[in-house]
């Protein structure tokens, strides 16, 4: 059985190299990675493929940035030429960047199965690219891997078939796990000062902020920023910063005052993984990060009004505080008081749902119909 994944943007990494690491084991799969090249910095892209052991994309379409439509039509166009040529039986795409749309718009249109990893989400915001890319992805997938039942339920009342749902846990989760022992190693508290004299690491906020809603507006950027120059008076806030907002900063004249909010490059996954290990409270808008504060039982600001990922609200150690930046500034006064939300972890997420999917995948294959 040939499969192709394709991948495209940071967060695509994490999920594809337990996915296919768990299909390797498998003797009758040949596996083909595409890379669309919609994130091509060093530091958005190579240097994770060197820290979750992704091998070499065997093909990159090199496609770079440009508007929703150019990036989407760059990747179908340069996609169908690759999928023609090596008729895969199966493509499994993954999570909800234009790349995955585009890849699940190809497929459609050839008749070629479809698998999609992190089925089911919804945050019921249609603004969002990433809902858009959601909502049409899974209406064309044929295997709709699920992390979570709430995105089960999400696909039932959108009319998916339910032989078509599969249930299997959290794919970040795995990488998350098995990538944990190595991060704790990582030197970047040094790097950054953030030990204290006993090498143990101190208190600090850590920051991630990339969305369009947050960063696109200069005056929501400006807000923002000001709100995190406040908490800085109090304890560090450290903030790898994302191109897009380093690059609306510039565009906005923000450049916020020197040495009080850490602002660093984007980091590799080890470094940025021992960093939410030992936060005080992480402050984001990405999917991703919501998730792992949950794992790891880090309190967990949103900066958004909704989230696809209500888990880990209900569940989780997440609270959305839409842009509220007074909200922002109060609710670290209550975790740095104590007052800090209880969390549990979600069912399946276990470090098993790429074995999962193997199973499922290879079960289809054979022609059965897979139990759930
Ligand atoms: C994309 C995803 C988003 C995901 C995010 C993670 C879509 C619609 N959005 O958003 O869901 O959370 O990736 O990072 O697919 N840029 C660089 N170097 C790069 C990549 C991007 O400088 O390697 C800059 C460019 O100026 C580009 C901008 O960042 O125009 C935005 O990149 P793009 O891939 O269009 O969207 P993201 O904001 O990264």
């Amino acid at each position: 059985m040939h499969i192709l994944h394709v991948v495209g943007a940071r967060p695509n990494f994490m999920k594809a190299s337990p996915v296919m690491g768990a299909l390797e084991r498998w003797d009758g799969v040949n596996q083909t990675l595409i890379h669309t090249g919609q994130h091509y910095d060093r530091n958005m892209s190579e240097l994770f493929f060197e820290q979750l052991e992704l091998r070499e994309p065997d093909f990159n379409l090199n496609v770079g940035s440009g508007s929703h439509a150019e990036q989407t039509a760059n990747v179908m166009l340069c996609l169908e030429r690759v999928v023609l040529e090596q008729k895969p039986n199966l493509v499994l795409v993954y999570g909800d960047v234009n790349s995955t749309l585009a890849a699940a718009l190809v497929c459609a249109k050839l008749g070629i199965s479809l698998g999609h990893v992190e089925a089911g989400l919804r945050s019921r915001d249609r603004s969002m690219p990433e809902e858009i890319n959601r909502i049409l992805t899974d209406q064309v997938a044929d295997l709709l891997f699920t992390p979570s039942a709430d995105a089960d339920a999400n696909l039932l009342a959108e009319g998916v078939p339910p032989e078509k749902i599969h249930c299997v846990g959290n794919v970040m989760i795995d990488t998350l796990i098995h990538l944990l022992p190595q991060a704790s190693q990582s030197e970047v508290l040094k790097k950054l000062n953030l030990l204290n004299e006993h090498r143990q690491p101190i208190s600090y906020v850590l920051v991630t902020l990339h969305r369009p809603s947050n960063v696109d507006d200069p005056e929501t950027l400006s807000r923002l920023i000001a709100a995190l120059q406040d908490i800085s008076a109090r304890l560090p806030v450290v903030f790898p910063m994302h191109p897009r907002t380093s690059n609306r900063l510039v565009k906005a004249g923000l450049v916020p005052e020197r040495g009080k909010v850490q602002m660093v490059e984007p980091l590799g996954y080890l470094d940025f993984i021992c960093l939410q290990c030992h936060a005080t409270v992480v402050v984001t808008d990405s999917g991703g990060i919501q998730e792992e504060s949950t794992y790891l039982g880090v309190p967990c600001l949103t900066m958004r009004d909704t989230t696809e990922r209500p888990i880990t609200v209900t569940m989780g150690t997440n609270q959305l505080i839409d842009q509220d930046t007074d909200k922002l500034v109060r609710q670290v006064e209550c975790i740095l008081a104590g007052q800090k939300k209880k969390g549990s972890i979600p069912p399946l997420w276990d470090g098993h749902a790429s074995d999962r999917i193997a199973t499922i995948i290879e079960t289809w294959w054979h022609g059965e119909s897979p139990t759930r």
